[in-house]
């Protein structure tokens, strides 16, 4: 059945430090969290190029660039900086008691 929703708790909100990113695998889904200036963001960790884990990029302020072959994206929207309409997944999350959830959609 779609349109179906879960939320599925990932980690706690104090394992995210600033500017470092965290992978979780909501039922296998790669997600990576992130926080900068305070804000928890939450994207896809599979590059839309190749697929390779965007863990390992590099991150300048809300940039984040993938580490296999430079692919840069915005984290607040996702969007491929070179061709705006290629955008990495990024998920709704809430945080609860100090715990982050993640909307999945099955
Ligand atoms: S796999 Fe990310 S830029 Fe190629």
């Amino acid at each position: 059945m779609s349109g179906m929703e879960e939320w599925v708790a990932v980690s706690e909100e104090k394992q995210l430090k600033e500017g470092s990113g965290l992978n979780v695998n909501p039922k296998g889904l790669p997600v990576l969290l992130l926080k900068r200036s305070g804000q928890v963001f939450a994207i896809s960790n599979r590059c839309p190029h190749m697929g390779c884990a965007l863990a390992g990029g590099s991150i300048s302020g809300y940039i984040l660039t993938c580490p296999c072959h430079d692919w840069r994206f915005d984290i607040r929207t996702g969007e491929f900086l070179s061709a705006r309409e290629i955008k990495l997944p990024i998920y709704d999350f809430k945080i609860e008691s100090g715990t982050i959830s993640i909307r999945i959609e099955r």
